[in-house]
Order: C-alpha cells, then structure tokens, then sequence
C-alpha cells in the first residue's frame, strides 16, 4: 500500500521534519508540500539540508489526489485548512492546538478567539497514539497533542487509570526554542535565549494546561491537579520534564516504576529507565522516543517521575507519522526508528 500524503506549513520547523521523515517513508508517497510563504520555490532553497521537495501554494493543492494531509500550521489557519480538506476527501492530523480541545468555550477561554469549525471538535480524535491506539484506524481527523502535554500525560496515564496520584502533581518542565516555531519573536532570539534560562506561563497559565486537564478527567474519575512551569532552555530542541507526583496510600515510587515499567512493556517508543536513572534530552533527541525514569522523593507519599522527548519528534511530526501509521494498519514503527 501507498500512502498519498500532504503537507500544509511545509517551511515551519515541524513540516520540515514531517516532511523529512516522510520522504523517508518506505509506504509513503509524498504528494505535494505546500507553503503560503515560499511557494515556487523549493524546500532546499529555505532550509540548508532538506530534501529537493517543490513548494506549491496551499489553494494550488491537488487534495483530491492525497490520503491524509498534515496540518504544520498556526492554531485558527490550521482548523480553516481542516475544514476546507475534509470536505474534499483527505484524512487530516493535525499538529496544531485546533482540535485538542472537545469544547468551543474551552478554546475560547485559551485560544482568545471563536473556533473556525465548531462542528468538527467532537470527531478529532486526540493523538497521543499510545493511548488513542484503538480509535486511530477509524479517525478522519487527529489532532496530534502539544509537546509538553505528551511529555507530562504519557508517564501520568498509567498511574490516573489505577488511581496512584492524589491532590496537585507539579510538572516542571524546560524546552528546546524550535518549540515556539520558525517565526521570530523577541523571547526567543539569540541574544534573549543564549547563557539564559527562563520560565514563562507559570502556574496554570499555559495553553496545554487546557488539553491536560481534558484527557486527564477522561482517564480518572478523581484526575489529579497539574501545576505547570514551562522554561525555555537555550538549546535547538528537546523537553525534559520532571513530575512531582503524590501519591494514594499503598503506593510508593518502586510501585510507580513497577506500575510504569508493565504499561510500557512492549511499547517501541516510550522507554521506562532502570530504577534510579534520569531521563535526559541525550536519550531522545531526533527520535521518536519518550523515556521515562522514577526516582524516590526522599520522604513517603511522593515520586519524581522525569520524562524526555524531542519536541519536534514524538512531540509533533513523528508522533504525527506514528498516528499516520496506526490509522492506515502500518506498524507504528514504519518510518521511525525505535
Ligand atoms: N515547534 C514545536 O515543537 C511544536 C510541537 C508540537 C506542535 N506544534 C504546533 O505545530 C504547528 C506548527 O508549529 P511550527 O513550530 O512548525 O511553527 P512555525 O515554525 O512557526 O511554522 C508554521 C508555518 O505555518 C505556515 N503558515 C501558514 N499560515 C500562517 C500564518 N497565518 N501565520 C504564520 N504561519 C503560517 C508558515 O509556513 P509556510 O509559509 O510554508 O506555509 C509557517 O512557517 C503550530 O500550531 C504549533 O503550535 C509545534
């Protein structure tokens, strides 16, 4: 089988990953990559090293002639875009915030303008692809979850199913600058990122606070409360997160290893480390990897959970790919290193 693929924002820095690995993809034929900003020109032409791909402008899309269509666009154009192709044919994930969230007012609290497709938020399916597995090879839509909330909610499922946690976990968590896109900003320029190291939407003000609290209230019927410090940490790419995890009586942090180590088992792209060992970006970075290690508090009733990705890999393009993967009967692994 051959996957016919699109992809939408193809200069940004996850459509130039998507697009990287797609190439690479031994089922996939890439149809076109389209971009509002370069069209006419080629992929290589903006990025040293990318593959030699023709850039083509978004309503010049032949998307009749696609399978699946990647959304690598801004919040509010990419759920227009989605609208648009759906109607068309194509299958869409999404790598933007748009369909993480099942309520308009939700998005309006958070994205601070209307939803452009209400209609399509209750048939997203959210991607985090271990644990959205079973309803992938049935979903039209995915919306493929931000890069911290993989981050946090992959080591906190497990432990929400069995009611491990109580009360407020808090995640502490620093990323890689690719992670605010290609578009400059003042924060994240050389001069303000460089020797530097700074938090920013701290406490419960972060936009993926919103889609962390969504999936935790689907998978436990008393979810904890997560308390969120992002910081921005002066290199390319890549999330280390560690996770201030309370824990229900009976359980302690070898149990949470034990715990984490059977939900992963079999897993071919979220490691669980030997008791003791940290997770580091050297783990994952430029692989689809999630890794977690547990570690004790040096008191009862709490566990340090740390987990590492590289946000461009399993927190955006290949996590997308894995959900390309699972929704059209590929093993989840094609076109991924394990
Ligand atoms: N960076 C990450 O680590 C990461 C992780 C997970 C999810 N995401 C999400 O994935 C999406 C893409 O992220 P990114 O980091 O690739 O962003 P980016 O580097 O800023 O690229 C976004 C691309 O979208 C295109 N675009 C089309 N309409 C646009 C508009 N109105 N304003 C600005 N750009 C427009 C542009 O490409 P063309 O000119 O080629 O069309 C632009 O380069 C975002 O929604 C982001 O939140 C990012």
């Amino acid at each position: 089988m051959t996957i016919r693929a699109g992809v939408f924002g193809a200069t940004g820095y996850t459509g130039l990953e998507l697009i990287a690995l797609l190439a690479a993809h031994p089922d996939v034929a890439l149809r076109f990559a389209a971009s509002e900003s370069r069209a006419g020109r080629s992929l290589r032409d903006v990025h040293a090293g990318a593959p030699d791909v023709p850039l083509i402008r978004p309503h010049d899309a032949p998307v009749g002639d696609i399978d699946v269509a990647f959304l690598c666009l801004p919040h509010a154009a990419s759920a227009t875009t989605a609208a648009w192709l759906l109607d068309r044919g194509p299958r869409v994930i999404d790598l933007s915030a748009d369909f993480r969230l099942r309520d308009p007012a939700a998005y309006r609290q958070w994205y601070g303008a209307d939803h452009p497709a209400p209609g399509l938020l209750g048939t997203a399916v959210y991607g985090l692809t271990e644990v959205a597995r079973p309803l992938l090879p049935g979903a039209r839509l995915v919306a493929n979850p931000g890069c911290y909330a993989t981050s946090i909610l992959l080591p906190l499922h497990p432990l929400a199913g069995v009611g491990a946690t109580r009360g407020t976990v808090i995640a502490d968590s620093k990323s890689g600058v690719s992670g605010a896109g290609r578009v400059p900003k003042l924060h994240t320029h050389f001069v303000e990122v460089a020797e530097n190291f700074a938090p920013y939407s701290i406490g419960r003000t972060h936009r993926h606070i919103a889609e962390i609290d969504q999936a935790l209230a689907a998978w436990s019927a008393a979810p904890p409360l997560v308390v969120f410090s992002p910081h921005l940490l002066p290199v390319t790419r890549g999330i280390l997160t560690t996770l201030y995890v309370p824990l229900a009586p009976d359980w302690d942090h070898a149990r949470v290893h034990a715990r984490l180590a059977q939900a992963f088992a079999g897993e071919p792209f979220v490691r669980v480390l030997p008791a003791g060992e940290a997770a580091t970006l050297a783990h994952v970075l430029r692989t689809n990897r999630c890794v977690v290690g547990v570690h004790p508090a040096g008191r009862d009733g709490l566990a340090i959970v740390t987990s590492a990705l590289d946000n461009l890999v399993k927190g955006a393009a290949g996590q997308a790919l894995q959900n390309m993967n699972a929704m059209f009967g590929l093993p989840e692994t094609r076109g991924l290193t394990a």
